[in-house]
């Protein structure tokens, strides 16, 4: 199918878009508190949504059943929101996306509940480094492997693994489309950047071992060690001077 290019149009809705996201997850974020239950975030975004006049994108993708993935502590992405209950001391990942007027914005952010021990602390400044690192190095003329081994070089050079069998990739009127973006990879290797790509990056770091198991709901992902795992996203646009955020406040 190849990398789908888009007009200046098209990325002034997807900015739209992203905004929406932006202020939804901001939303989501002040109301992480001791004693709240993950089912709350899926009615705020669901909520939140409407008004802005978006429709949340995750709900009935391949039969994901809520609005938000919600992912707490070992959990890496595709948490199920429900009675779970968020307690001091937890990181919890929310991860949304929308369709607004007919494109897709989509992001992540990964809280402490309270206070949160400084390895945790440190998790997610890491991750959230990282992701920073990959918007850096996303402009025309650099290649696919210049972002994807920016974030790999970021969270490993401080001692942090990251996830493989779950990646980035380009987004637009579809919330998944060419190319896949792998949090890891080779300097000048891969696709060629160009103006209008539009990309979600999104690194999943574990301070353990990066491999990956698959819980009996068949979605919640979890570190296999059981150790602590954050996630960071944005949805971004190619440009001449180097990348813009969509998913910004
Ligand atoms: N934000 C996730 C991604 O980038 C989507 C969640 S999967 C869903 O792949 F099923 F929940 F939609
Ligand atoms: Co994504």
């Amino acid at each position: 199918m190849g990398i789908i290019i888009k007009s200046a149009r098209e990325i002034d809705i997807m900015r739209q878009a992203g905004r929406i996201v932006a202020i939804v997850l901001n939303e989501l974020k002040s109301q992480v508190k001791p004693g709240v239950k993950t089912r709350v975030l899926d009615e705020i975004a669901r909520r939140e949504t409407e008004k802005l006049g978006a429709v949340p994108s995750f709900k009935g993708y391949h039969g994901y059943p809520a609005s938000v993935c919600v992912s707490i502590n070992d959990e890496i992405v595709h948490g199920i929101p429900g009675d779970r209950v968020m307690n001091e001391g937890d990181i919890v990942s929310i991860d949304f996306g929308v369709i607004y007027n007919d494109f897709q914005g989509d992001a992540a952010v990964t809280v402490g509940v309270g206070s949160i021990t400084l390895e945790a602390e440190k998790l997610l400044e890491t991750t959230e480094g990282s992701l920073i690192a990959g918007i850096r190095a996303a402009r025309a003329g650099a290649r696919l492997g210049d972002i994807s081994s920016a974030i790999q070089d970021y969270a490993e050079s401080r001692g942090y693994s990251v996830v493989r069998e779950y990646t980035g990739h380009g987004i637009g009127r579809n919330m998944h489309e060419d190319p896949q973006i792998p949090n890891f990879g080779t300097p000048g290797q891969g696709p060629l950047l160009k103006k209008g790509m539009t990309l979600a990056l999104e690194p999943m770091i574990n301070i353990g071992d990066w491999r990956t198991r698959l819980e009996d709901d068949k979605w919640t992902v979890k570190t296999s060690d059981g150790s602590l795992s954050a996630h960071f996203e944005h949805t971004i646009a190619i440009t001449d001077e180097g990348s813009e955020i969509l998913t910004a406040l």
